[in-house]
């Protein structure tokens, strides 16, 4: 059984799509067994509780310098024996120690179809923002692994999502949360849990 370690910071909706497919019975080959926080308030953690998951913080702010936190942040990962690292609203920046430690095992969840309104700067409503103000028809979500490019790791999954006329970021992030992120996630971490995912150079085969 493979252990899953989600770092979050904020909602946490997509960890709490991770435990109800947990739940269904849908990620079999793995259990959710820690839930990290950037965020001492974030309501992700209060989730976790409610489920009987153990929790960390580990706050960036606390560490003087980008190495000391990576330092100890791999450390917290090692010490927790996770197989897979799940970014689900994850907003504080990986250093280059713990993507290397875990290379090809950490999953994150992006709001939008990479390459499009993705790198730096690219989180949360703001990539709403930007597809909204480009006027795209199609935007949606991407489950990706994560390395040393900012959203450049290997794709897993993909899945569209149709924009309207009128959208807010607000409603536009709903609507991409609902129909792509909150399935795709779950998706990948099963696929990974099972081995069905091989990693060829930056491209994904999935064993199906
Ligand atoms: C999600 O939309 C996630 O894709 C996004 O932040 C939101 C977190 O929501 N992540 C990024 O923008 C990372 N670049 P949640 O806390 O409710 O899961």
């Amino acid at each position: 059984m493979k252990k899953i370690v989600v770092l979050v910071s904020g909602g946490g909706t997509n960890l709490q799509a991770l435990i109800d497919a947990q739940g269904k019975g849908e990620l079999t080959g793995g259990s959710i067994t820690c839930v990290v926080s950037s965020n001492p308030n974030a309501y992700a953690l209060k989730r976790a509780e409610q489920n009987g998951i153990e929790t960390e913080v580990i706050r960036r702010r606390d560490f003087d310098s980008q190495d000391q936190y990576d330092e100890a942040l791999t450390a917290l990962l090692k010490g927790k024996d996770a197989d897979l690292i799940v970014l689900a609203g994850f907003m504080t920046i990986l250093g280059k120690k713990v993507i290397s430690a875990f290379e090809n095992r950490i999953i994150n969840i992006h709001p939008a179809l990479i390459p499009s309104f993705c790198g730096e700067g690219y989180y949360g409503l703001r990539v709403h923002e930007e597809a909204l103000k480009k006027g795209v028809k199609v935007t949606g979500a991407t489950a990706h692994f994560v390395n040393e490019v900012c959203d450049g790791g290997p794709i897993i999954l993909q899945k569209a999502v149709e924009v309207r006329f009128g959208d807010t970021p607000e409603v536009l992030q709903k609507r991409v949360m609902e129909q792509a992120e909150w399935k795709i996630l779950p998706k990948a971490v099963a696929l990974f849990c099972e081995d069905k995912i091989k990693v060829h150079g930056n491209c994904t085969e999935i064993l199906e």
